[in-house]
C-alpha cells in the first residue's frame, strides 16, 4: 500500500470564496473529497493536513518520514519565500510533488519563482483542482 501525505499551505482553507476567478469555486473540502475518492480507487492511503503556519508545515514534512512514501504539497505563498521549507524537503528522504491550482508562471512576477521546485521531484501548476489529482497520479507512478 502506498502512503501519501497531502499538505495544503496558507490561505488554502479559504478556497471557495478566496479569489474564485483565480482559484476556482471548489472548497478545500471539495478537493479533499475528490482526492480521497481517487486515492481509494488507486489503493493509496492518504492523510491530509492544512496549515497556515510555516513551522507546522516543516514539522509535518519531518514527521512524514515515519509514515509516508510521498508528499503532495501545495505550499501556497511559501513557495516563493521559504528557504526553511526548501531545506525541510531537501532534508527528508521522501519524494515531494509541488502542486498549484493557478499557473504561477502566468501571474505576477513574484510568483514565477519557486524556491521549492528544485528540491521536489516535479511541479504541476495551472489545472485547478485537477492539479492535485495529476500530482497524486504522478507521485504514484514515480514511487512504483
Ligand atoms: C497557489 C499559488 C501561490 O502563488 C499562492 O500564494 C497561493 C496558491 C496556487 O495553488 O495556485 O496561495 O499555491
Amino acid at each position: 500500500m502506498l502512503n501519501v501525505l497531502v499538505l495544503h499551505g496558507p490561505n488554502l482553507n479559504l478556497l471557495g470564496t478566496r479569489e474564485p476567478d483565480v482559484y476556482g469555486t471548489d472548497t478545500l473540502a471539495d478537493i479533499d473529497f475528490q482526492l480521497t475518492a481517487l486515492a481509494e480507487e488507486q489503493k493509496i492511503a492518504i492523510r491530509i493536513k492544512q496549515s497556515n503556519s510555516e513551522e507546522a508545515l516543516i514539522e509535518s514534512l519531518h514527521s512524514s518520514r515515519e509514515w509516508a512514501n510521498g508528499v503532495l504539497f501545495n505550499p501556497g505563498a511559501f513557495t516563493h519565500t521559504s528557504v526553511a521549507l526548501r531545506d525541510a524537503i531537501a532534508a527528508i528522504d521522501v519524494p515531494v510533488v509541488e502542486v498549484h491550482l493557478s499557473n504561477i508562471h502566468a501571474r505576477e512576477s513574484f510568483r514565477r519563482d519557486s524556491l521549492l521546485a528544485p528540491v521536489c521531484i516535479g511541479s504541476i501548476s495551472g489545472f485547478g483542482t485537477n492539479s492535485y489529482m495529476l500530482g497524486l497520479q504522478a507521485l504514484k507512478t514515480h514511487i512504483k
